[in-house]
């Protein structure tokens, strides 16, 4: 008998060892990963093993070194990225299509879940009948929605940028908070990372429509073609929407490409207190999302939604495949689909950049099955209110000041003291401190110029008493490091 042979029959024991490390794991009673790392480090640097160790070493090996030293992205207190560990229900959908369907393509479950989670995103999202196709992130999504607008913006003067590429100077339109991933985007699309134009904010972080005006009109003097223009739903930096409606209507006026980068705040339109904000939704000719970020979906995991995908086909068709045509007889009308391979369901391979990729929407099918839009919602609404409870707190605390008051699950504040001769430098220590006390983990930004403490509250385990203990600590930790300062 083989090797591999040996193995089968075996998965539920061994899922359930794993899982059973991963239970542990999520109690988060281990300590940061760098505290042991020579041990780790140690045990798991082999070389290249010549002779397998068999799978129950594997899992040992697993459950003993690998496991427990994981990331602290998942535990409740981190809120330094805008990523966060996957529910049980995403991640167990992702274990189970990496078994039962390797690829997306061909009539299955699997393939079926993949089209109907694009659609309940976008009825939930209410993006009406717009097309969506996943990839592995928002950059992955930013490039595929900007390469439609590449695609769209050259078709109207009569070129196929994809087969012939690009013969002109074009203008991405962007405002100075945007992901950077846009800038890549660029560079990757053979427009250049200098095409995007970044235009200035107010003081909340929203881009200003006039000098969004004023830079189209400035290519436009200048012989540059308008690509695209760029609209934050959720800044990075400070959870940012920027004025959609206005935005869209210039895109409308000019006749630019409207991409909305939703990456992390489009599920922000489900809490009603900011549906306002996301007026103008309609106007988009792109939208992002990354169920990975808000939704609670294991990492790699975004959407992207276009009116129509055949743009999406011209901009990324990798020509015709004969061994991706599926079996069925086209010639003969009365053919029926008889087997999986009859048909290969959605051409997703034709809608971005990539061929094999995982079964994502099943991830996506189980976390909405599992809570449901209400559920999503009380959510996203209980990471909204602990932003708002860390607002008030600042209000309410002469040793805290609010740097920006809270669009979405981002708060932006630091700690004050007549005592402290530079605010920047001793925030930044003080959150030098706070992460290594490994409860509370947020980034740190700048706001106006000024550092900020910047929790984006998103992880699906984080809770409301959270904001207690995080304002509790910062305080603590304000006050040690002006006694020692002293
Ligand atoms: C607004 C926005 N767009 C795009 C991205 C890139 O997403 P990813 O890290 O999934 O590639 C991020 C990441 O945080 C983001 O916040």
């Amino acid at each position: 008998m083989s090797q591999d042979k040996a193995e089968t029959g075996r998965l539920q024991e061994l899922l359930a060892r794993v899982g059973g490390g991963l239970d542990q794991f999520l109690k988060f009673e281990h300590a940061d990963a760098i505290s042991r790392q020579q041990n780790w480090r140690a045990a798991l640097l082999q070389p290249l093993p010549q002779q397998g160790v068999g799978i129950d070493e594997v899992v040992r090996e697993l459950l003993e070194q690998v496991i427990p030293n994981g990331s602290p992205v998942s535990k409740p207190g981190f809120t330094a990225f805008i990523t966060t560990g996957g529910t049980s229900a995403s991640t167990l959908a992702s274990t189970a299509a990496s078994i039962a369907s390797p690829q997306r393509y061909m009539a299955t479950a699997f393939n079926l879940l993949e089209e109907l989670s694009l659609d309940w995103l976008a009825q939930m999202f209410g993006l009406g009948a717009m097309q969506g196709i996943y990839s592995s992130g928002g950059s992955v999504a930013n490039l595929v929605a900007l390469g439609a607008a590449r695609q769209s913006a050259f078709e109207k003067l009569g070129r196929d940028p994809a087969r012939d590429g690009v013969d002109r100077a074009v203008g991405i339109y962007a405002s100075s908070e945007c992901h950077h991933t846009i800038q890549r985007a660029g560079g990757v699309l053979g427009i250049g990372r200098r095409a995007i134009r970044p235009i200035v904010c107010d003081e909340q972080g929203r881009m200003l429509p006039g000098a969004l005006r004023s830079a189209i009109e400035q290519d436009l003097a200048a012989g540059v073609v308008p690509m695209a223009i760029v609209a934050n739903a959720g800044t990075t930096n400070t959870g940012a929407i920027d004025p959609l409606l206005a935005i869209g209507e210039i895109a409308r006026e000019f006749a630019v490409w409207f991409h909305i980068d939703g990456a992390y705040g489009l599920p922000g339109v489900l809490d009603e207190r900011l549906s306002h904000a996301y007026r103008g939704l309609e106007l988009a000719d792109s939208i992002i999302v990354d169920p990975h970020k808000w939704l609670g979906a294991s990492v790699g995991v975004a959407a992207t939604f276009v009116h129509d995908r055949s743009v999406l086909e011209r901009a990324f068709t990798q020509e015709a495949a004969d061994y991706l045509e599926g079996t069925l007889d086209h010639a003969d009308a009365s053919a029926q689909i008889e087997h999986s391979m009859d048909d290969f369901g959605v051409p997703y391979f034709n809608y971005g950049t990539e061929l094999s990729a995982p079964c994502r929407g099943v991830g996506v099918w189980a976390l909405i099955r599992e809570i449901g839009v209400s559920g999503m919602r009380e959510r996203i609404v209980r990471h909204n209110d602990m932003a708002r409870a860390l607002a008030d707190y600042c209000r309410q605390h002469d040793n805290l000041e609010l740097l920006l008051e809270p669009t979405l699950s981002v708060c932006c504040f630091r700690y004050r003291s007549a005592a402290i001769s530079d605010l920047d430098q001793f925030n930044q220590k003080l959150v030098r401190r706070l992460i290594r006390e490994d409860e509370f983990i947020p980034s740190t930004t700048r706001v106006n110029g000024q550092l900020a403490i910047r929790p984006c509250f998103l992880g699906a385990r984080a809770e409301s008493d959270q904001v207690t203990g995080l304002v509790q600590a910062v305080l603590r930790i304000g006050v040690e490091l002006v006694a020692e300062s002293n």
